[in-house]
């Protein structure tokens, strides 16, 4: 079986529930107190294996590239100064999470549609997608949950997490039986079901997945959806019919920074645990919580 080397990162969203913040500026970078959501994302990649990451992204989102290149200018005025060592190599840093590449998507058309644009660079490997407004914070990165299972059972995966039937619309809903532990099989899924008789279970598909080179083939073949958009939860669904799915319902804290409370309760959690703020952040808090 392959290993699991690359990964796509689709970038290329409006970010229409973020405006007017998101109007010039990509969403994925928007900081959860001092890194871009996008970088929280590069690093899981890598600490779950990933070597060559390509990030979907579409006009105006040179902010991106600019962020995981080198930044001579800025190196060369911290550099010599003790007190500014750590930020240092922490920017250098950046530039060496992982091997980067860039497409851009040229019509925003959907998940599905983005994730086609990754053909080419996937070529006839399995490779992990990693939602790039969705931040994902534990000590055992999912995207590596995610691969142990594909190894495990050979199988498309899905991250998933059970949700509430008010927010299983927004989402997708999956038919899951018990496999052993965590994992799941999938065996069909629907993508935003409105009606109660739609939803197959309160398992929803959050942000993670590995997928088998196959998937290409059936977007291609897939029509537009809800919204009008090729959707990647129809391609899944097809894979999951014709030869299951994994799904694991893997550990770690989600955050949706592609809306306005998910950016707010991400800068606030990790605010919390801060090193360098986190302390006097949490007596801001505390006194702050006196007044509410
Ligand atoms: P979303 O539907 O949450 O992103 O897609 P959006 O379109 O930016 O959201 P709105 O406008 O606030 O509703 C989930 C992920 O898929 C990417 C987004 O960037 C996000 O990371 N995406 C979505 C694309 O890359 N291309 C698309 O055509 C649509």
């Amino acid at each position: 079986m392959k290993h699991v080397r690359k990964a796509v990162i689709p970038a290329a969203g409006l970010g229409t529930r973020v405006l007017p913040a998101t109007k010039a500026m990509p969403k994925e970078m928007l900081p959860i107190v001092d890194k871009p959501a996008i970088q929280y994302i590069v690093e899981e990649a890598a600490a779950s294996g990933i070597e060559d990451i390509l990030i979907i992204t579409n006009r105006g989102k040179g902010l991106l590239e600019d962020h995981f290149d080198r930044a001579p200018e800025l190196e060369a005025r911290l550099t010599g100064s003790p007190e500014k060592e750590a930020v240092l190599e922490q920017i250098v840093h950046i530039s060496r999470l992982a091997n980067i590449f860039y497409v851009r998507q040229k019509e925003t058309k959907g998940l599905g549609h983005a994730i086609l644009c990754a053909k080419e660079f996937v070529g006839d490997e399995p490779f992990a997608v990693l939602y790039g407004d969705d931040v994902i914070l534990g000590e055992d990165p999912v995207c590596g949950q995610l691969i142990r299972a594909w190894e495990r059972y050979g199988k498309g995966v899905v991250g998933v997490k059970e949700v509430s039937e008010e927010a299983i619309k927004k989402y997708s809903s999956l038919k899951v039986e018990p496999l052993e532990g965590s994992c799941f099989l999938c065996t069909d899924m629907v993508e935003k079901p409105q009606r109660k008789e739609d939803i197959l279970s309160l398992y929803s598909i959050l942000g993670r997945c590995v997928l088998p080179p196959e998937i290409f083939g059936i977007l291609e073949r897939t029509a537009p959806g809800a919204g009008g958009e090729i959707q990647l939860t129809d391609a899944m669904a097809a894979l999951a019919r014709e030869q299951g799915m994994t799904a694991v319902d893997f550990t770690g804290t989600r955050y949706d920074m592609g809306n306005k409370l998910g950016i707010l309760q991400a800068t606030v959690e990790v605010a919390l645990h801060h090193p360098e703020v986190g302390e006097s952040f949490r007596a801001y808090l505390k006194e702050l919580s006196k007044t509410l």
